[in-house]
């Protein structure tokens, strides 16, 4: 227990907007009606997302059989992400004919999940279609798919009734680019966007419910009427209204781009979003660190330290966001034993730690080199990333009282609160080596706070 310090109190009133307040609501006329949807709607839908804070992204199909990355490495021409390459479909005769000796006979759908799970991941998000075109359901639409491997079985329903079984939220990735259909960006697309509609209709349809929809983005060769997305909205809506839905099916131009495609949230990628808690976001990382990717089965390439991926969960909920941690499994249908002895260890800080992350909201504290803040009803959990070389963490004060203190993996500490602000004391023995979250309950709710930006950080005399 920590051992907690109570000096006076500072209580200055602070009239603050709540944080929970879905800010984006100020859509422009019309929209709401359109999404059929008001913003209190929207907050309620996307709730369980929000309170997830942490899912699995797998992105996985023939490629592993290479251990190259998955479509880029792919050498036929690239439609619409080529400049100067003509539109249309340019054989790789090495890639795109991986799929016929594609027989992953380990794969395991629920051993998948389980593993998921054990990590303390809430949600998972697959690669149904990546932009090599290669569908690894069983779609009557094309010939390539995972239909026409030897291994012939629809990986991506499995997936789906594990997920549903286990309770575990199931999102289905889908590229629109596809430098493999022949149709891809050939005239006004309009055959193409028939085929990804038929395919939408599909994927919403046969594998029960689809918690996310997690877009790609278009290739470069975006033009107005290109695209049909508020068709192709209205139809993944009215097939899965439930459905939380990504940033990137909004088309590049504010034209072709109708505010509701904006979606439910954004997707910073390979890196860590900053503190925002006007709009969810989500950043999207690889557990594998190499040169052009790692989204996918990459044996050149090396899984990222325990520490480093706690803290980069710990950073997403510190500032009000999610993280959907990226593996890659190899060709025989496992997730790499070095992935998934990571997450395994993600997953036992989180049994500890775990009250500091799901349901929490970023704040009241921004994050900096120390860490950051999460918080829920009465409590602010204090993560701590640096201890100042010497003399307590300060952080600024709130207007509520200090009630009591913990630590969240044990140990002793003080915690005080002065006029000056809040100040946090844990000895060595005490602190863990990635993170040290302390706990610090008030005697009323610091969720009205307004995020404050942390005392300076020259001030922490950081190590
Ligand atoms: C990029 C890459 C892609 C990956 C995605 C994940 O858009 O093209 O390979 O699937 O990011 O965010």
């Amino acid at each position: 227990m920590l051992k907690v310090l109570l000096a006076v109190a500072v209580l200055a009133s602070q009239g603050a907007p709540s944080v929970a307040a879905g800010a984006e609501g100020v859509l422009p006329k019309g929209v709401v009606a359109k999404v059929g949807e008001t913003p209190a709607q929207r907050e309620a839908r996307t709730a369980w997302w929000r309170e997830a804070r942490y899912g699995m992204f797998i992105h996985w199909d023939m490629s592993s059989m290479a251990g190259t990355e998955i479509s880029w490495s792919r050498k036929g021409s690239k439609p619409l992400d080529n400049h100067g390459d003509p539109a249309g479909y340019i054989e790789d005769p090495a890639y795109d004919n991986l799929y016929k000796n594609f027989n992953p006979t380990n794969y395991d759908a629920k051993a998948w999940v389980k593993l998921a799970k054990a990590a303390g991941m809430k949600y998972l998000v697959f690669t149904a279609k990546h932009h090599g075109g290669f569908c690894m359901w069983d779609t009557k639409f094309t010939d390539y798919s995972i239909r026409n491997t030897p291994f012939k079985r629809d990986v991506l329903k499995e997936l789906a009734d594990a997920c549903h079984a286990e309770g575990l939220r199931f999102g289905i990735y889908y590229s629109p680019r596809d430098w493999h259909h022949p149709d891809y960006g050939v005239g006004d697309n309009s055959k193409y966007v028939a085929y990804m509609d038929g395919q939408m209709r599909e994927l919403l349809t046969n594998y029960g419910t689809v918690d996310v929809l997690w877009f790609d983005s278009y290739g470069k060769g975006d033009a107005l009427n290109f695209w049909r997305i508020p068709e192709t909205w209205a139809l993944i809506k009215s097939l899965q209204p439930q459905v939380v839905i990504n940033n990137r099916l909004a088309a590049l131009s504010a034209t072709n781009n109708p505010p509701l495609s904006r979606g439910d949230y954004n997707t910073p990628e390979q890196k860590l979003g900053i503190y925002q808690d006007t709009r969810l976001w989500e950043s999207c990382m690889t557990i594998v660190d190499v040169r052009g990717g790692g989204w996918s089965y990459r044996p050149d390439g090396k899984v990222k330290p325990f520490g480093e991926t706690v803290r980069m969960l710990v950073s997403c909920a510190t500032g009000d966001g999610n993280l959907l941690l990226d593996v890659g499994p190899d060709a025989t249908g496992v997730i790499p034993a070095d992935q998934s002895d990571c997450l395994l260890k993600v997953g036992e800080w989180l049994k500890q730690n775990g009250e500091s992350v799901y349901g929490t909201r970023g704040g009241p504290f921004k994050p900096g080199a120390y860490g950051g803040t999460t918080r829920r009803d009465k409590t602010i959990y204090v993560h701590v990333f640096n201890w100042p070389e010497s003399g307590p963490l300060k952080l600024p004060n709130v207007a509520a009282k200090l009630v009591g203190a913990r630590l969240l993996a044990g140990g002793k500490g003080d915690a005080a609160q002065t006029e000056s602000g809040l100040e946090i004391s844990v000895p060595e023995i005490s602190r863990q080596k990635a993170v040290t979250v302390i706990a610090l309950e008030f005697d009323s709710d610091v969720m009205k706070f307004p995020a404050a930006v942390t005392a300076p950080l020259a001030a922490l005399e950081l190590k």
